[in-house]
């Protein structure tokens, strides 16, 4: 399991937020970066501030021990804004096999699940199985490192 957890949505992803922050708060480190309110706002600027504070936990957002959650109205735009910083791999999921995967073989970082996509209780599975599956590494890792030196192509 991871030592600290990244929370943060858009207007889209707000209430269920709310609900991950409420069921994984007791258990886990969970720094929660907003929004405060539901009101609208732009998902780009918390996917932003999510993989920069990822980011500046250097090894720790590599080797499992920090990892993000990410949650708008689908998960996608999330995901396309998270998968630009190099060294953040995100991933939407919509059910826990996904989840498992994401992390066992591509040792995603970053979870991106959307609150109009799936129900309340099928997320907090998927955000479970995400948090409690390690990274295989192995031939895995050989394929991450191959994508990571083809983070900057243009
Ligand atoms: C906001 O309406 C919505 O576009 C956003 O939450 C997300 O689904 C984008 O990918």
């Amino acid at each position: 399991m991871p030592k600290t957890v990244l929370i943060a949505s858009d207007h889209g992803g707000f209430a269920l937020k709310g609900a991950l922050v409420q069921n994984l708060r007791d258990t886990l480190h969970l720094e929660d970066l907003g929004p405060e309110s539901a009101g609208f706002c732009d998902y780009p600027i918390f996917a932003d501030k999510l993989c920069r504070r990822l980011l500046d936990m250097g090894e720790a957002a590599q080797n499992g021990e920090v990892l993000g959650i990410l949650v708008c109205g689908t998960g996608l735009g999330m995901s396309m804004a998270a998968n630009r910083f190099a060294g953040v791999r995100a991933a939407v999921c919509t059910c826990e096999f996904m989840a498992r995967m994401a992390r066992a073989h591509n040792n995603a970082n970053v979870l991106c699940m959307g609150e109009r996509v799936i129900g309340q209780g099928v997320a907090l599975d998927i955000a479970h199985a995400f948090l409690s599956t390690e990274f295989e590494g192995g031939r895995h890792l050989r394929r991450i490192e191959l994508f990571n030196a083809q983070s900057c192509k243009s």
